[in-house]
């Protein structure tokens, strides 16, 4: 397999990538190495919901449907998935889904010839998955011959065993023939979605070396963990009183910005660094788009999709809006807010009511945070917001029985419990210092490169460590994400985080001269093994800002 670092040195880098011929003379020339995007009039594209994954077994799916779905099962008995626990005795107690990485077209500028991307069945972003919590789904992911990349599909987010986590280590090519039973360039992956609550997750590749071309290509998608039937008993869960219905009132959105060439497509520049940056702002795969909404509530899931770009979107009234979930599940009490900074992998909950505006206003979601460069933000300025969305009130609709929100509003009380039981630390817990830094002309933790044969941090299951997040640099930020588990942000420089980073979370921006503490409790006896830790500025973390940690019995 090509390194990142191979490829560089070999010139070939992906079908988007422009002539770089020249490239090295301008080395030190200010200006810009590609020309901006071609314009485009926002807000005249339609908001479009990545449309649902439906299982292969369900109830009513014609025969071969459900043939397929046993061939899955097969395969992954085949690959030794089921090592970790009981194979399960009636194979229909789980979800099969299969999904092929391939190419695909959309129409992103009006005018000019369609984008070629990499999706997930072919869609940018990817399907969304709509898991239950505690039903077990069983994903063959194929890579399609003209994808000429390593792959590995990760769950962000989730609690997975290792050998089905997508880590980089579990990466495979479209010519790949792991098990008699596998068909080529395919492997199965087993998701228990036993994470504790219910939360917005994604899904992404994670080939070793190739992460940041092959998301920045469109490989990522939107995985929704959602209540099961337990959790919903409680007629008052939140979870029963908050907006609802995918793609009516509950609405993901993933925030990606990207560069086109003259001929719209897209313009990946594998010697840049220090992350990525596009000059257009894609939301759900269409650059600025405009949402029709009725007078009332919605409860909108944010995901910052980019390689290395930070937003900090607040809404062009003025008005102020409802945080109510982070990365791991619903915050345990929802935070009243003016603005909310996203760093790449981050998600947020949000509530917007939308009942106060007369129908025929427009409503603006903006980013006013300066970044010029893959290091970092600069600073907010409200003289240079970018809208990403326009909402359109446009009409009023029957009452709405969602519930009331107030900055305070207790949300997850049983999250808080968790919080306090395993993620509050008691002293005397072990320290896992890791220290994110530039070195080599790259990126490193601890002084060291990533090496997939070298572990970093050892746990053990059942215990609770500190993660000391440090970043003792003036010029760069750096998201975190630790695997497998939800953690806590217990301190940013020893002060209490932001009220909406109170929650669960995975992924952790250290700023400048910054030190956070991160508790971690390791928990289910079949995640135990190799996961990894790693920079989500997606070129920091292919240029090996990444580590691995074992966990133990
Ligand atoms: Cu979202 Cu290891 O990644
Ligand atoms: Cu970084």
């Amino acid at each position: 397999m090509l390194s990142r670092r191979e490829m560089l040195r070999r010139g070939v880098y992906g079908p988007a990538l422009l002539s770089v011929a020249g490239l090295a003379a301008q080395e030190g020339v200010e200006e810009p190495l590609f020309a901006p995007s071609p314009a485009i009039a926002p807000f005249t594209r339609r908001l479009r919901i990545p449309r649902p994954y439906v299982p292969l077994n369900r109830p009513g799916a014609p025969a071969q449907q459900h043939a397929k779905a046993e061939s899955i099962f097969q395969q992954a008995i085949a690959e030794g998935r089921f090592l970790h626990r009981e194979v399960p005795p009636d194979w229909a107690q789980a979800d099969y889904y299969e999904v092929v990485m391939k190419p695909g077209l959309q129409q992103v500028y009006p005018g000019l010839p369609p984008t070629f991307f990499w999706g997930f069945d072919g869609h940018w972003p990817g399907p969304t998955f709509l898991f239950r919590r505690e039903r077990t789904a069983v994903v063959r992911f194929v890579i399609d011959p003209a994808i000429d990349e390593p792959c590995a599909t990760h769950y962000h987010g989730a609690h997975t065993p290792p050998d089905s986590d997508g880590v980089p280590m579990n990466s495979y090519t479209c010519n790949d023939e792991l098990s008699p039973m596998s068909p080529r360039g395919s492997r199965t992956f087993v998701f228990p979605n036993d994470n504790p609550f219910a939360a917005t997750l994604w899904y992404h590749d994670h080939g070793q070396d190739v992460t940041a071309h092959n998301v920045y290509m469109g490989l990522a998608g939107f995985a929704l963990l959602r209540p099961n039937a337990a959790d919903l008993a409680n007629p008052d869960a939140p979870e029963n009183r908050l907006p609802s219905g995918y793609g009516r009132y509950d609405i993901p959105m993933v925030f990606q910005d990207r560069l086109f060439d003259a001929n719209a497509q897209l313009v990946y520049d594998p010697f840049e660094h220090d992350g990525i940056l596009g000059d257009r702002m894609c939301v759900n795969g269409v650059i600025q788009p405009y949402l029709p909404v009725a007078r009332r509530k919605y409860r909108f899931r944010w995901l910052n999709g980019s390689n290395a770009r930070q937003y900090e979107f607040f809404l062009s009234t003025g008005d102020r809006f409802y945080v109510i979930g982070s990365d791991g599940g619903l915050l345990p009490k929802c935070a009243e807010v003016s603005s909310v900074r996203i760093a790449p992998a981050e998600r947020y909950e949000v509530v917007i009511d939308f009942s106060k505006y007369p129908v025929g206003s427009k409503v603006y979601l903006q980013n006013c945070l300066v970044q010029t460069g893959g290091r970092g933000p600069e600073e907010i300025n409200f003289s240079s917001c970018t809208p990403f969305v326009e909402f359109r009130v446009e009409r009023d609709e029957g009452p709405d029985q969602s519930m009331t929100l107030g900055n305070g509003t207790i949300l997850a009380p049983e999250i808080q419990d968790y919080i306090d039981t395993y993620l509050t630390p008691q002293g005397g817990e072990p320290v896992r210092l890791l220290n994110f830094m530039r070195g080599n002309g790259a990126w490193q933790v601890n002084g060291r490169f990533f090496d997939r044969n070298r572990v970093d941090v050892s746990e053990r299951l059942n215990t609770r460590s500190i993660w000391r997040l440090v970043n003792e640099s003036g010029g760069w930020e750096h998201p975190i994400h630790i695997h497998d588990e939800e953690f806590r942000l217990v301190s940013r420089n020893g002060a209490p985080p932001r009220p909406y980073e109170r929650g669960l979370k995975d992924v952790f921006i250290v700023g400048e001269e910054q030190s956070l503490d991160v508790a971690a409790y390791w928990t289910g006896e079949k995640n135990v093994g190799q996961y990894v830790f790693h920079c989500h500025n997606l070129e920091h973390e292919d240029m090996a800002m990444m580590g691995i940690f074992d966990v133990q019995p």
